[in-house]
């Protein structure tokens, strides 16, 4: 184990049966003629678990990545996202997007993007998280699809990172107390 991490939350087998859950999920609402499934990863921090998602889908699909920053959370009751990497796609109000995201804690980040999307014209917008802390909310936000709800600890691992380290560990953990001390 990682010398910085204090325990692991998520094990890589239990990642494995909570993503297979979620692709039958997914499976099961997208099947259709009438659908054209974009899955949008939202980097960085959704990169693996898409990645292992999109392996056990069946349903036809597309792929497609936007980068947001969130800001404002924590300080700023509102809060609103920065977009880093947008989403170009002239056929959008064809498209069924579903958003991966990594983990929703304010929900700030996805209540902005999924605003932004069906204003951008999407033909539809649903979520997909991992992980959710919604002891943590300060904007009401209840993703689609969920993988696992998490106490309040702030984890990283399985593409989450604290200050950009820890994405590439194949499993969630929860970070010992000195690491933050010393960041
Ligand atoms: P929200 O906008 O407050 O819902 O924040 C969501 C974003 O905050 C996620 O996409 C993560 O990038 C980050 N985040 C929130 N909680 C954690 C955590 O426990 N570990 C790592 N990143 C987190
Ligand atoms: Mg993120």
């Amino acid at each position: 184990m990682n010398q910085d991490i204090a325990k692991i939350m998520i094990d890589e087998e239990e990642l494995d049966r909570v993503v297979t859950r979620l692709a039958g999920e997914i499976d099961r609402a997208y099947a259709g003629e009438d659908k054209h499934l974009v899955l949008l990863c939202i980097l960085k921090g959704s990169l693996m678990f898409m990645s292992d998602l999109m392996k056990k889908l069946t349903v036809p699909l597309e792929i497609d990545c936007m980068r947001v920053s969130s800001y404002g959370a924590g300080t700023e009751s509102t809060g609103r996202i920065n977009i880093i990497l947008d989403l170009i796609r002239p056929d959008l109000p064809q498209c069924d997007v579903l958003v991966i995201e990594d983990i929703i804690d304010s929900g700030n980040t996805l209540s902005h993007l999924t605003k932004y999307l069906k204003l951008k014209g999407a033909k539809s917008v649903r979520t997909c998280t991992l992980l959710d802390k919604p002891s943590r909310r300060t904007v009401e936000f209840t993703p689609d699809f969920c993988g696992l709800t998490i106490p309040d600890e702030f984890v990283v691992g399985y593409g989450l990172d604290f200050n950009e380290k820890y994405r590439a560990l194949p499993y969630i953990g929860v970070l010992k107390p000195e690491v933050y001390k010393k960041a």
